[in-house]
């Protein structure tokens, strides 16, 4: 599978948003939140994944967003579609932010992840992020633990 990764715009969205809501449930972003984030250019990067066929077509795979304050970028969400896991999409999308971070001079790049998604913290702790500690209650009003990573970069 070709993937290629380029920034979010908004003509984005429209492909997007429906799988917000596969991929993050009670947790996924509306058209608002996403037009927000998309016009904050000045701290926010907004990534999409896609494939490319041979004709030329290209398919949405994920998309990722970085946030960068002073020497701390955040990851402030990765998904890749279920059809499109376990191909590297993810693995590409986090090392682009994570360049991203080192090219906005960031010292550390933070994140947080539910308890429960071993995937995302096995993708994390393959790219190098380290468990800081355990935030209680952080997702659905409550009842989900997060789990807050880091990874410093040298500078
Ligand atoms: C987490 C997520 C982004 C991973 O995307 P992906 O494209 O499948 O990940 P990759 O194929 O790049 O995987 C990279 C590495 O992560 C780890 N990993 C990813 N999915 C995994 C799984 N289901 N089980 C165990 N390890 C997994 C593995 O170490 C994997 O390397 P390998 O395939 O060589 O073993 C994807 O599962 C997803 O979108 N989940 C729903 C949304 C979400 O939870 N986002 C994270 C919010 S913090």
């Amino acid at each position: 599978m070709d993937v290629s990764l380029r920034p979010m715009t908004v003509a984005d969205l429209d492909a997007l948003l429906p799988f917000e809501q596969i991929l993050f449930g009670a947790e996924s972003w509306s058209r608002r939140s996403y037009l927000d984030e998309l016009a904050d250019t000045e701290l926010r990067t907004y990534l999409v994944a896609e494939s490319v066929d041979a004709d030329g077509r290209t398919e949405l795979l994920g998309d990722a967003g970085l946030m960068t304050i002073g020497g701390t970028a955040q990851i402030l969400t990765v998904g890749v579609l279920p059809a499109a896991r376990r191909r590297g999409v993810g693995r590409l999308l986090v090392r682009a932010l994570v360049a991203e971070a080192r090219r906005r001079k960031a010292e550390e790049v933070l994140l947080e992840v539910r308890i429960d998604n071993e995937p995302a913290r096995f993708l994390y702790e393959a790219e190098g992020f380290e468990a800081l500690g355990t935030r209680r209650g952080y997702y659905e009003q409550g009842r989900v633990d997060a789990l807050t990573m880091r990874l410093g970069l040298d500078r």
